[in-house]
């Protein structure tokens, strides 16, 4: 049995779901979970992996999910670390979409090597949104509506333990 956190960043709410999804998977497995906002973590000690996710917004990954890297850096970079990315890319099918958002996981997780990392299509609802992010959203033609996969992201997180080696 281990120590897993799940820290997350999100500012419509949709991620948050999804890292809590994450954490009631990892407990079923039988390890002892916190699923926590990155940005109350104020330390790693006694974790013995960490889950970091955050959604897109503007073609990069969330700024809090960098922040978060470069101040538990010492922490993390000594421990099995798994990264998901939560935007809309996966809805158009368009694999160039996906890879992109990929990368936009790998920089924002720089330097650490996850040991797993995925893209999870998200939810667009535009009653949560600002005039500006509406109007963002219009320009860009974006897919509206909940996108997530309840069945994809459980199925993930049950891989996590024995790709983290927990
Ligand atoms: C202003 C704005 C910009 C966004 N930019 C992107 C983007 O560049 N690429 C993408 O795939 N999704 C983009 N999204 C979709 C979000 O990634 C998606 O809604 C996500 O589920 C939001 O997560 P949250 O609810 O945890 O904040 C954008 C959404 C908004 C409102």
């Amino acid at each position: 049995m281990a120590r897993i956190l799940v820290a997350y960043a999100s500012k419509k709410g949709s991620t948050t779901e999804i890292a809590q999804a994450i954490g009631k998977e990892l407990e079923a497995s039988g390890h002892v979970v916190d699923v926590a906002e990155m940005g109350t973590v104020t330390s790693l000690t006694g974790y013995n992996a960490v889950v970091i996710g955050g959604p897109m917004y503007i073609g990069k990954m969330i700024g809090e999910t960098g922040k978060f890297v470069r101040r538990h850096y010492i922490g993390l970079e000594k421990l099995p670390v798994a990264g998901f990315i939560v935007c809309l890319a996966p809805v158009t099918k368009d694999p160039v979409d996906r890879e992109y958002a990929q990368k936009a996981l790998r920089a924002s997780l720089a330097p650490l090597q996850p040991v797993a990392e995925t893209v999870f299509a998200g939810k667009l609802d535009p009653s949560k949104l600002s005039w500006l992010q509406k109007l963002m959203i219009e320009k860009a033609k974006s897919p509206v509506g909940d996108f997530r996969d309840w069945t994809a992201i459980a199925a993930w997180a049950r891989e996590l333990p024995g790709k983290m080696k927990v």
